[in-house]
C-alpha cells in the first residue's frame, strides 16, 4: 500500500517552502536548458500582454534566469525588472546571468513576495513559471502576486500539467513510475489545468489560456526526464511508497531500455500559460 504524502494543498504555514528539486549545479544547468526550450513560448505569452513604456515587472521564482532576459528586452531602458527567488544559490546564479547578459534594467533579490495583506500594488506585470508546481502554497502565491500588481496590471503564469506526459508505445513501467512520482513530488503535478480557476479565485479577470506540447525521441535530454526525477526523488520513493530499492532499480532499468529504443517517443507534460488582468 502507498505511504505517499497527500497531494498538494494550500496549508496555513507561513514558512517559505524549500524548492523541491534542490539547487544543485545540475539543477541550474537543467533550468537554463529549459529556459532555452521554453523561450519561444514565453515570448509568445508576453506578446499577449500590453505593457506601458516604463513598465515595472516581476519574475517571481526566477531561478538562475527564468524570463528575466525576455522581460528586460520587453520593458527596455525606461522600464525595470525585478527577479525574486527564495533560494540563495538560485539568486547567486541569477545575478551571474544578469551580469553575463548585461541586463542593465534587472535587479534580483533573495526574497519571497510579501503576503497579500502586506503587499504594495506596484507592478504592471507579475509573472511566474514552474513555481506553483513546486510549492504546496499555490493559492497563497497567486494571491500575493495579484496583490503586488497595480489595478489594470497583469498576472501571467506558466505551469506544466503532467496529464499529457506519456511514452509511445506505452509501457507499464512508465505508468507505475509516473504515478508513484506524482504522489511524492510535493506540488500538484496537474496545477497547469487549474490555472484559469486559480486566477479567477485570485480576483483576476480577462483570463486567457493557451498551451504548448513538446515531443522527444531517444537522444533528446527530456526523453529521460522521468528517470531523472526517479533518481532525484529516490529517497522519497523508498520512504513513502511500498517500493523496495530492488523494485525501483528494476523499474528504472526496464524503462531506461524502453525509452532508448529507436521508435519510442515521449510526449512532454503540457505547458499551460495563463494571463489575467487585475480589475
Ligand atoms: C522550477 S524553478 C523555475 C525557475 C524559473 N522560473 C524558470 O522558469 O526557469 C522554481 C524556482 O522557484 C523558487 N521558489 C520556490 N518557492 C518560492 C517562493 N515562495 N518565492 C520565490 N521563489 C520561490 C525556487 O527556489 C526555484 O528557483
Amino acid at each position: 500500500m502507498s505511504k505517499a504524502p497527500a497531494p498538494v494543498r494550500d496549508v496555513g504555514s507561513t514558512a517559505v517552502a524549500e524548492y523541491l528539486l534542490g539547487s544543485s549545479s545540475a539543477e541550474r544547468e537543467r533550468l537554463l536548458a529549459q529556459c532555452e526550450l521554453l523561450r519561444p513560448a514565453s515570448a509568445a505569452l508576453l506578446d499577449t500582454i500590453p505593457l506601458p513604456p516604463d513598465a515595472d515587472v516581476l519574475d517571481l521564482g526566477c531561478g538562475p534566469l527564468g524570463i528575466l532576459d525576455l522581460l528586460s528586452e520587453r520593458v527596455g531602458p525606461t522600464g525595470s525588472v525585478t527577479g525574486l527567488d527564495t533560494d540563495r544559490r538560485m539568486i547567486g546564479w541569477a545575478r551571474e546571468s544578469v551580469t553575463e547578459l548585461a541586463l542593465g534594467n534587472v535587479e534580483v533579490r533573495q526574497e519571497a513576495l510579501p503576503p497579500a495583506t502586506a503587499a504594495e500594488a506596484r507592478y504592471d506585470l507579475a509573472h511566474c513559471r514552474l513555481l506553483l508546481i513546486n510549492t504546496p502554497l499555490p493559492r497563497r502565491i497567486l494571491d500575493s502576486m495579484a496583490a503586488a500588481v497595480r489595478p489594470g496590471g497583469w498576472v501571467a503564469v506558466q505551469e506544466f500539467d503532467w496529464a499529457t506526459w506519456q511514452c509511445d508505445p506505452p509501457h507499464p513501467a512508465w505508468s507505475r513510475l509516473k504515478d508513484l512520482l506524482a504522489g511524492v513530488f510535493g506540488g500538484d503535478v496537474h496545477i497547469g489545468a487549474r490555472l484559469p480557476g486559480l486566477l479567477c479565485e485570485a480576483g483576476l479577470t480577462d483570463i486567457q489560456v493557451t498551451a504548448h506540447a513538446y515531443y522527444w525521441q531517444p537522444g533528446d535530454r527530456y526523453q529521460t526526464l522521468l528517470l531523472s526525477f526517479a533518481h532525484l526523488f529516490r529517497d522519497r520513493l523508498l520512504r513513502h511508497t511500498a517500493l523496495t530499492s530492488e523494485e525501483l532499480d528494476s523499474l528504472t532499468s526496464t524503462l531506461h531500455d524502453h525509452l532508448g529504443r529507436p521508435h519510442t517517443t515521449v510526449r512532454e507534460s503540457l505547458l499551460v500559460q495563463a494571463r489575467a488582468r487585475k480589475p
